[in-house]
C-alpha cells in the first residue's frame, strides 16, 4: 500500500469515526421527554420499555395471581445460616404438644428444638477482636437490661423490683454455661418463657456475635 493510499484510508476511517460519533452524539443527547431516544441497538435496549411491576398487585404471571413469590422451599438468602428449628403450630402438632382444645405447649415446643439447633448448628462467625467487640455491645444493649452486663441476671429490669427474677447466664452450674451455642442462639430467635424473640431487632450475625461475648463472659475473662 502506498502512503497515499494509506493516508486515504485513515482520513476514511476518521470520516467514518466522526460520522459515527455524530450518530451517537444525536442518540444520547436531544431528548423529547414522553419518547424514548434514538435507540442504536433495540435488542439491548429492551429493558427501556419493560413495564414495572409493583410488588404488591396482581399478575397473571403466575397460577396465584401474586407478584411477590415466596422463596422456593430449602432456598435461604446468600450468607444466612437457617436455623432449622421453628417454633411454630405445625412443629408443635408434629411433637404432639397441642392439647384437645388446640393449646400449643410452645414453651415445650421452643425447647425442645433449642437443644436441637444447639446440637445442629455451629457459630459461623469467627471470635476475632472485632466480632468480640460487637457481640459486646449488642450484649450490652439488647441483653443486660435484664441478664446484667456481666450476665450474672443483675440488670436494672431484674434488680429494680419489676418482679423478674433475674437469671443468671453466667453462674457457676446454670444451663446457659453448658448450652451449645446454636442452643443460645435459638434463644435470641425465638424467645424463652417470659423473654420474648429478638429476631426482628438482632440480625442473625449479630446473635451470633453476642453468642461470643457472653462465651467470653462465661470463661470470667472480662470481669
Ligand atoms: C426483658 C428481659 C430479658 C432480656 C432483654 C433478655 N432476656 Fe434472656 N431471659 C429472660 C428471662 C425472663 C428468661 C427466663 C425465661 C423462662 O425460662 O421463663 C431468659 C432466659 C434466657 C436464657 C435461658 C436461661 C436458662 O437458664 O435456660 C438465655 C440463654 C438467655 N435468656 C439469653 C439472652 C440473651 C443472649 C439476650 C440478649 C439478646 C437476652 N436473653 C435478653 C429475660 C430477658
Amino acid at each position: 500500500m502506498t502512503t497515499a493510499k494509506t493516508m486515504r484510508t485513515i482520513a476514511r476511517g476518521g470520516l467514518f469515526m466522526g460520522a459515527l460519533a455524530l450518530v451517537i452524539g444525536a442518540g444520547t443527547g436531544c431528548t423529547v421527554k414522553d419518547q424514548p431516544n434514538y435507540l442504536i441497538a433495540p435488542q439491548i435496549n429492551h429493558m427501556m420499555f419493560s413495564k414495572a411491576v409493583e410488588s404488591q398487585v396482581a399478575t397473571d404471571l403466575f397460577e396465584n395471581g401474586r407478584t411477590l413469590q415466596h422463596p422456593p422451599a430449602g432456598t435461604l438468602p446468600r450468607g444466612h445460616v437457617r436455623t432449622h428449628f421453628p417454633v411454630d403450630m405445625a412443629t408443635a402438632k408434629a411433637m404432639g404438644k397441642v392439647d384437645k382444645d388446640g393449646k400449643a405447649d410452645f414453651v415445650a415446643v421452643a425447647q425442645a428444638q433449642a437443644k436441637k439447633a444447639g446440637e445442629a448448628l455451629t457459630n459461623p462467625v469467627e471470635a476475632t477482636d472485632e466480632n468480640v467487640a460487637r457481640g459486646k455491645v449488642v450484649f450490652n444493649t439488647f441483653c443486660s437490661p435484664c441478664h446484667g452486663e456481666s450476665g450474672m441476671g443483675d440488670g436494672p429490669v431484674a434488680t429494680r423490683g419489676v418482679g423478674m427474677p433475674g437469671y443468671p447466664l453466667t453462674a457457676k452450674g446454670s444451663g446457659p454455661m453448658t448450652y451449645k451455642d446454636g442452643h443460645i442462639f435459638h434463644i435470641i430467635t425465638y424467645g424463652r418463657g417470659n423473654m420474648g424473640s429478638y429476631a426482628s431487632q438482632i440480625a442473625p450475625t449479630d446473635r451470633w456475635k453476642a453468642v461470643l461475648w457472653l462465651r467470653k463472659l462465661q470463661k470470667g475473662g472480662v470481669n
